[in-house]
């Protein structure tokens, strides 16, 4: 579970200061998925990086199952697994040895890791790419092998920024499915994406960023029904236009 509270994020450099998340609040269920939505430069990376214990909160607080993500940062990264866009993978190591690689860090016992290894290379189907040095894969392939490590530990609580971005149709299912079963098997799942149609079908709760703060926030039948929203598409255009429209 994940309970986030007034959180704030401001990045200050010695000539300027930006607020980039403004005080946003949600919680996320164990067993169900949690969809944060919204445009380029919404905050969503921001507030993934701080409850993965990336970045520290400005104000606020974060906890991931009960415990927060400041004062017991390094308890939290064992429950977490987290997947962003930003960490590509390269060189000439295989899958198979990076997730080795990786295994070993989190000091995982080797039969543990070969274990890990065979069921997420059935579960993601990675197994005709899992020898082949990462540098010479697609970019599907890879993130899949990105998918993979941030999973190897089989964490409870899943964070996924843009989990699908680079996949194709194929992939893209075998990721949701990957997502449905995490859920069903009761762990959190927390995702960012901005394909809308992939929320609606995965999600049980969104919440949509705009500018750092959350324009709305629930199970997504009653954030559509709250706002006379026939879909997550019609609901986010009409959220977002509400914003830019000049106060008089
Ligand atoms: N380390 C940083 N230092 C300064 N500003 C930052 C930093 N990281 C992010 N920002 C700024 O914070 C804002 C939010 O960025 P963030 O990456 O969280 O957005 P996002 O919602 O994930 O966008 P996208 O959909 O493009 O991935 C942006 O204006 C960005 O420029
Ligand atoms: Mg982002």
């Amino acid at each position: 579970m994940i309970q986030v509270e007034n959180l704030t994020k401001t990045f200050t450099t010695r000539k300027s200061s930006k607020q980039v998340v403004g005080g946003i609040s949600f919680t996320a269920n164990d067993g169900e998925v949690f969809g944060l939505l919204g445009p380029n430069g919404a905050g969503k990376t921001t507030t993934l990086r701080t409850i993965a214990t990336l970045l520290q909160p400005t104000s606020g607080s974060v906890l991931v199952d009960g415990l927060d993500v400041v004062a017991h940062s390094r308890a939290v990264r064992y429950r977490i697994g987290f997947l962003t866009g930003e960490m590509k993978l390269t060189g000439q190591l295989t899958g198979r040895e990076m997730l080795e690689f990786f295994g070993n860090l989190d000091h995982m016992e080797t039969a543990r890791i070969q274990q890990r290894i065979g069921q997420l290379a059935l579960d993601l189907d990675m197994e005709r790419f899992l020898d082949t040095p990462i540098a010479k894969l697609s970019s599907g392939m890879s993130q899949k092998v990105s998918l993979a490590i941030s999973l190897l530990h089989e964490p409870h609580v899943i964070i996924f920024d843009e989990p699908t971005s680079n996949l194709d149709v194929l992939a893209v299912k075998i990721v949701s499915d990957f997502i449905r079963r995490a859920k069903e098997e009761g762990k959190c799942v927390v995702l960012s994406t901005h394909i809308l149609s992939e929320a609606e079908r995965l999600c049980d709760r969104i919440g949509i960023l705009y500018e750092g703060r959350l324009l709305c926030e629930g199970p997504v039948d009653t954030v559509l029904a709250e706002h006379e929203a026939r879909d997550l598409e019609q609901l986010f255009f009409q959220l977002v236009q509400q914003q830019k429209v000049p106060l008089c």
